[in-house]
């Protein structure tokens, strides 16, 4: 008789919608846990998606998949919060603040309840002002709060910049740091390929940033969500926690004297391991950086204020 004792790894998606869902399909095709629990206010639609990914399962195997409740939050590993209002065609992410910050506090309540030892990932939008009220309505450790940040962002400018080079974007080392937003910042400064600084006329760098921080516009007028890149970025921040990776990743995290900025949500290149945001890690950022990086934050600082925490 095999006596082992297994854990299963579980990750619970709040939010069974476009970006729910496809995290979830991610998270099953690359079999990065043993359980995936799907909760939504709109139980049927959940109970629908996980149904569909069960049929799945005999050409994957290996995941047990359902629309659940939050008591299935007790001993999850991970809960990724994904619910609540998108925007609309012509709607900024800071647009969706007033509704979302309503519905986190119940669904953050509604967690905590369950669960206090797990990590909660978050990238409902504004997903830098969402992360710290979470932080603030769940008394989580900062380093298990966290939000999905620029590492998005980085990816599509990681993209841009390997298309214009005609080099793989996975050796291109370049980084969107601030707000995932319209205040977002690129660190064009240290940009580079292998270790040799990117060398690009400033009417391109000028378009391949645009192109980098109006991507959701685009994106959401064509189609009207954004949905596979986002869920291959929590898939990534999912394997770094899981797996102990000590990724550097740039997820959003509370600020504390970084580059002169405190007490915000912000993406900056985090070092990602089993407990979550291990290490913040600096970057010597030129002056305009460094002013472009204050203003991001800010701008949000502005917003949380409004909010009465
Ligand atoms: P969607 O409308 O397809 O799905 C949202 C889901 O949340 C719906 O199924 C809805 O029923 C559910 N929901 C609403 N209130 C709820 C509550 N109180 N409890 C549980 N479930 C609730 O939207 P989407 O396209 O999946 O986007 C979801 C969020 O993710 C949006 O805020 C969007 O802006 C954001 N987003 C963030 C990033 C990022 O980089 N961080 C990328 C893409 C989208
Ligand atoms: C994005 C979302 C909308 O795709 O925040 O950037």
């Amino acid at each position: 008789m095999n006596t082992t004792t297994y854990k299963p790894t579980r990750a619970v998606i709040i939010g069974a919608g476009a970006v729910g869902t496809t995290t979830a399909y991610t998270l099953m095709l690359r079999k990065r846990v043993s359980e995936i629990v799907l909760i939504d206010v709109n139980h049927e639609k959940a109970v629908g998606e996980a149904l569909d990914m069960n049929h799945g399962l005999p050409f994957v195997g290996g995941v047990k998949i359902w629309a659940g409740d939050y008591s299935d939050c007790a001993g999850a590993d991970i809960m990724i919060v994904t619910a609540g209002a998108a925007q609309k065609t012509g709607e900024t992410r800071l647009d969706l603040l007033k509704k979302n910050a309503a519905i986190f506090k119940d669904i953050v309540h509604n967690i905590t309840q369950y669960n206090q030892e797990g990590i909660l990932l978050i990238a409902t939008n504004p997903v830098d002002i969402l992360s710290y009220v979470t932080l603030k309505y769940s008394g989580f450790p900062v380093h298990r709060v966290i939000g999905s940040g620029t590492l998005l962002d980085s990816a599509r400018y990681r993209y841009l910049l390997g298309k214009h080079k005609q080099i793989d974007p996975r050796s291109i080392h370049a980084h969107i740091i601030g707000e995932h937003g319209d205040t977002e910042v690129p660190v064009w400064s240290l940009a580079n390929v292998a270790g040799a600084a990117l060398a690009i006329e400033d009417e391109h760098k000028e378009r391949i940033f645009d192109s980098t921080k109006n991507a959701a516009y685009e994106i959401i007028h064509a189609k009207g969500a954004t949905f596979y890149a986002i869920a291959l970025a929590l898939d990534r921040i999912v394997t770094a926690i899981l797996q102990n990776q000590s990724a550097v990743l740039n997820v959003s995290t509370l600020l504390d004297q970084y580059n002169g900025v405190s007490d915000v949500y912000l993406g900056v290149p985090c070092v990602v391991d089993r407990s979550g945001v291990r290490e913040v890690l600096d970057l010597p950022l030129s002056e305009e950086e460094t002013k472009l990086f204050h203003q991001s934050a800010d701008k949000l600082k502005a917003e949380i204020a409004k909010l009465n925490l």
